[in-house]
């Protein structure tokens, strides 16, 4: 081998090298939210979120809402389908289902006194599933105001 060639070839060696050194941590195992993580961060601000546009009769937002709502459930149902002994993704079907659907007529009707009453059994259907999974001392209430200053929840003129 010429010797320029070989010190080529042991430079692109040992670059090779220090770079698998460098990557020498094993990955971190990927973050698997736990249900009431899930809860926390897309269930809870959704339910708040929603309940605030309906309050302020913002249609057009409270239905792309509920829409992450649903998504937000269906997540849930995907990740935890069973915690502890409690069959969530089942319960999720078979009490949710009939509740967002009502919050979604309510707001295609823009009925707000129809959507006070839909968005308060929606909120039960929460506890409900809370109470039976043993997590009764979790206990959603319809939001009395907004922990998000930042953002606007009044209809917008389009
Ligand atoms: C199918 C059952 C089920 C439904 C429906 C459900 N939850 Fe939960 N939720 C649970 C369980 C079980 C836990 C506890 C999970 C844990 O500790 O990891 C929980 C935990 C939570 C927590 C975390 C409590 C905390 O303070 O850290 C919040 C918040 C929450 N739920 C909000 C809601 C809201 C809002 C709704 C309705 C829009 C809802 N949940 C509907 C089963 C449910």
């Amino acid at each position: 081998m010429p010797k320029l060639a070989f010190f080529g070839f042991c430079a692109v060696a040992a670059a090779v090298t220090v770079g698998a050194l460098a990557q020498g941590n094993p990955p971190a195992p990927a973050y698997r939210p736990s249900l009431g993580d899930l809860m926390t961060m897309t269930v809870q601000p959704r339910h708040l979120k929603l309940g605030l546009a309906g309050q302020e009769k913002n249609w057009a937002y409270a239905a792309y809402e509920l829409h992450e709502l649903e998504e937000s459930f269906e997540h849930v149902a995907h990740d935890w389908p069973k915690w502890r002994q409690v069959e969530i993704a089942e319960t999720i079907k078979a009490t949710m289902e009939a509740p967002l659907e009502a919050v979604e007529q309510a707001i295609k009707a823009k009925d707000a006194a129809g959507f006070t009453q839909t968005y308060a059994r929606l909120t039960e259907t929460c506890n409900a599933c809370h109470q039976s999974a043993n997590v009764g001392m979790i206990v959603i209430q319809v939001p009395k105001s907004s922990p998000f200053s930042n953002q606007d929840f009044r209809a917008q003129k389009q």
